[in-house]
């Protein structure tokens, strides 16, 4: 407190009751009986290492096996009948130019160069057009949906005219959650513009709220299940659904006639407290019984975390953080380091482990700490 602005520590008095509204509005769940339940949600900030260290607690251990022949991998895989080098993608991410001059144009090109597939943000500092020009791999676009819904409306139209194969609904962000780095950094935004050039030059925030005043402003927090369909009737493109962490969602995202589930806890940017997503895909997986594929993010960081994410049955992976430091490093190259990095460590733990193909990467191959009890 003795380092603090008298601002900021008003700031901080008003913090739990913003929190309690955050953390209620986060988790779907506005009754006020629910509000006893919610405040015990409150306490220190979980974030990337939510996800990250569940990878090395929970589960801790692989079963390989021998004698296999293995001087062949085969990491190739689909997604939505697309041809991957590796079940290894890369998670939408905004606003690339904070981490290179050439923003997302480097991202896709290095994402090219490993041949996988890159999911465009709505939050990117390049415009689709840019985006697609830039090379030709395959591209999915991440999209909230605005309360101006023509604004909406228009950006999947120039994603599907500009070559996009899949639309990528991310439904985890009804409001952003209080991300308190940026509160404590104040951070302030470069010049830049995103797709509609809505956020422009303002996200000089200073005490890092212009953002969530952004989202709040723009984006439709009463968007559900009922109006998928109204998505439906503006695209020809498949729709995943992205921020699934229950095997309730998961059965109503398939009802809804979904094509793909990312189980995603948004980096643990979210909400404090979600689960580690690695601790409950095996549940959505059961609960999607095989209908459309489920992929996986939060966390990856390793070879050995896309094996384990495999093994629980998810069909790919998304990187997030990774490729941004790769971008920030060393632009388009450094973004085809991670990913290649990634694919070099999935292949060695494929051949340690037996398995030629991903289709060979079973239940079998994980042992997670709920078995050893
Ligand atoms: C994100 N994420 C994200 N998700 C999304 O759907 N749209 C977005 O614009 C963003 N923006 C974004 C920015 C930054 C800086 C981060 C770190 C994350 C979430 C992202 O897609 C993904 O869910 C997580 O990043 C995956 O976790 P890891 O790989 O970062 O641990």
């Amino acid at each position: 407190l003795a380092a603090m602005e008298e601002h900021e520590v008003k700031r901080v008095l008003e913090m739990p009751r913003d929190e309690l509204e955050l953390t209620i509005a986060l988790s779907g769940c506005p009754s006020q009986n629910r509000r006893g339940v919610c405040s015990t949600l409150i306490g220190e900030m979980a974030s990337e290492p939510v996800n990250v260290n569940e990878f090395k607690n929970w589960l801790s251990k692989l079963q390989p096996r021998i004698l296999v022949d293995v001087t062949k991998i085969d990491m190739s895989t689909t997604v939505l009948g697309y041809r991957i080098s590796a079940p290894i993608m890369l998670a939408p991410t905004a606003m690339h130019q904070f981490a290179h001059p050439e923003g997302e144009v480097a991202t896709a090109r290095g994402a090219a160069a490993s041949n996988t597939i890159m999911v465009l943000s709505y939050g990117s500092t390049c415009t689709i057009e840019e985006v697609a020009s830039s090379c030709n791999a395959v591209r999915f676009f991440q999209l909230y949906v605005y309360k101006r819904r023509d604004i909406t409306a228009q950006l999947v139209q120039r994603a599907e005219k500009s070559g996009f194969k899949a639309l990528v609904l991310t439904v985890d962000v009804p409001r952003l959650g209080r991300r308190e780095a940026d509160i404590k950094n104040k951070m302030v935004a470069p010049q830049l513009r995103n797709l509609e050039g809505l956020i422009s030059t303002t996200l000089d925030s200073g005490d890092g709220s212009r953002l969530t005043t952004y989202i709040k402003e723009t984006m439709d927090a009463s968007f559900c299940w009922e109006d998928i369909g109204w998505l439906r009737s503006i695209t020809s493109l498949p729709i995943l659904i992205k921020g699934v962490l229950t095997d309730e969602d998961a059965r109503m995202a398939v009802e809804a006639g979904i094509e793909g589930i990312i189980v995603s806890n948004h980096g643990a940017r979210q909400l404090d407290y979600t689960p580690a997503t690695i601790s409950v895909l095996e549940e959505v997986v059961h609960a999607v019984g095989g209908k459309v594929p489920v992929l996986f993010d939060g966390g990856v960081r390793r070879g050995t975390d896309v094996f384990k994410a495999l093994g629980l049955g998810a069909k790919a992976v998304l990187v997030g953080r990774p490729i941004i430091y790769g971008l920030a490093a060393m632009g388009e190259y450094g973004v085809r380091c991670v990913l290649e990095m990634l694919k070099d460590e999935l292949e060695l733990t494929m051949a340690l482990s037996g398995c030629l193909s991903v289709q060979h990467i079973t239940r079998g191959h994980v042992r997670t700490e709920r078995e050893k009890l």
